[in-house]
Parts: C-alpha cells; sequence; structure tokens
C-alpha cells in the first residue's frame, strides 16, 4: 500500500467515531482523507468547526457546513493528523501551519481521535522541527531564545499563518519531558504556540500499519 492509501484507510476508520451534532476538523493531507470520507456521512452532521481555511474550503466543497466555534459549546469528537506521535499520544503538529487553531478546537473537544500512518509513531519527540507560531515582531528574540535552548530555528520561508503570523520550525531538540517543554515555551514573549500537543494529547490513536488500523487509546 502506499503512503496515501494508508491515510485514506486511517482515515476512513475514523468515522466510526463521529456521532451527530457537530465535529472538529483538523488539517493535512490525512485529515483531507477523512473530510472525503466525512462527506458519505454528512447527513449526519449538524455541521464542522475548524482549524483551518483550507480544510474550510474542502468541507464547504462537499455541502458541509462551518460553524464558528464561538457559537458552539458542545464538541464531542476532534479528528487529526499529527506530524510524530508516541504511544502516551503525545504529538508535534503544525507542519501545515494550524497548529495554533488546532490547539484550540482540540481544547474544546470532549474526544480527540489523531489519525496518522505509523510512519508518524516515534518512542521520543523531536526529529520532525517543532513548529513555533511567533508574532512578527519577536521572530529574532524567539530564535535567540530557542538557540538558548539548543535548537536550530528556522524561519519557515514565504509563509503566513491563518493568523497573520510566522512560523520558526526548531531542530536538534530531545524532547524528553513533552508537557513541560510545551509549557516553557509558552512562556517565551512573543510565542503564539508551540506544536507540542503534550498537555491536552489526544484520547484515541488511529494508526495505519500493514496489518490494518491499530487503535491506541491513551492511559490516563
Ligand atoms: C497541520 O498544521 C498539522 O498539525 C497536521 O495535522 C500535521 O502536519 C499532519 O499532516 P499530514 O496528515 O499531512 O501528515
Amino acid at each position: 500500500m502506499t503512503q496515501d492509501e494508508f491515510k485514506q484507510q486511517v482515515a476512513h476508520a475514523a468515522l466510526k467515531h463521529v456521532r451527530d451534532g457537530v465535529i472538529g476538523v483538523g488539517s493535512g493531507s490525512t485529515v483531507n482523507f477523512f473530510i472525503d470520507a466525512l462527506a458519505t456521512i454528512k447527513g449526519r452532521i449538524d455541521g464542522a468547526v475548524v482549524a483551518s481555511e483550507a480544510s474550510a474550503a474542502r468541507l464547504r466543497k462537499h455541502g458541509i457546513q462551518i460553524l464558528e466555534l464561538n457559537n458552539v459549546s458542545e464538541l464531542p469528537l476532534y479528528v487529526d493528523g499529527a506530524d510524530e506521535v508516541t504511544e502516551h499520544l503525545y504529538m508535534i503538529k503544525g507542519g501545515g501551519g494550524a497548529l495554533t487553531r488546532e490547539k484550540i478546537v482540540a481544547a474544546v473537544a470532549r474526544k480527540f481521535v489523531c489519525i496518522c500512518d505509523a510512519s508518524k509513531l516515534v518512542s521520543v519527540l523531536g526529529k520532525y522541527p517543532l513548529p513555533l507560531e511567533v508574532i512578527p515582531m519577536a521572530r529574532s528574540y524567539v530564535g535567540r531564545e530557542m538557540l538558548k535552548r539548543g535548537a536550530q530555528p528556522e524561519l519557515r520561508a514565504n509563509f503566513k499563518t491563518d493568523n497573520g503570523n510566522l512560523i520558526l520550525d526548531c531542530r536538534g531538540l530531545t524532547i524528553v519531558d513533552p508537557p513541560r517543554l510545551e509549557a516553557e515555551l509558552n512562556q517565551i514573549a512573543g510565542v503564539v504556540t508551540n506544536g507540542l500537543f503534550a498537555r491536552r494529547p489526544a484520547d484515541v490513536l488511529l494508526l495505519a500499519e500493514p496489518g490494518g488500523v491499530r487503535a491506541i487509546a491513551a492511559k490516563r
């Protein structure tokens, strides 16, 4: 199977978590397959809140209504991908630059289902560069702060987030305590969000492997 076929398979497997009402939808190529799968059962949902403009456009194309998060009090489910994920369901996200909105929607959701192909499962986070969404005027300062922490920050070229900010991709971090580092990086002035999702990890990981889709539930 190709990587896209694995992504498609895991996206379909997530459909069984969908309940009536509003659904939270993340972003990325795996989520694009989920959106296409969701369209086949769109009559069962009232609409979606989304983490990126790109996902909103794809959902609208399928005739699925986009709702504003501020008008939604209950969000039973959020489905999103990840760039790296551990067996503890801690993640690095933000490869597509939508990390801030993803973190907000994940915070509201009762259940976070992460959908990935097996290449995303790691024992320690940090091989994938950790993205930081940064207010433009703080770019150099945040870069220096990350250098002090042993990272090599790199400004994502020709990229602006949906919130009008910049992304610094930080290589070279070995992330032994993801919840602690997530909290620490959020304290740097000018950082809007960092791409560690550890203080609000996923509740269920669906992982597409050669033998089929494996479900890993959070041990909490
Ligand atoms: C978007 O900002 C990310 O957090 C995505 O969830 C992540 O990059 C996974 O994307 P793919 O499904 O395209 O690998």
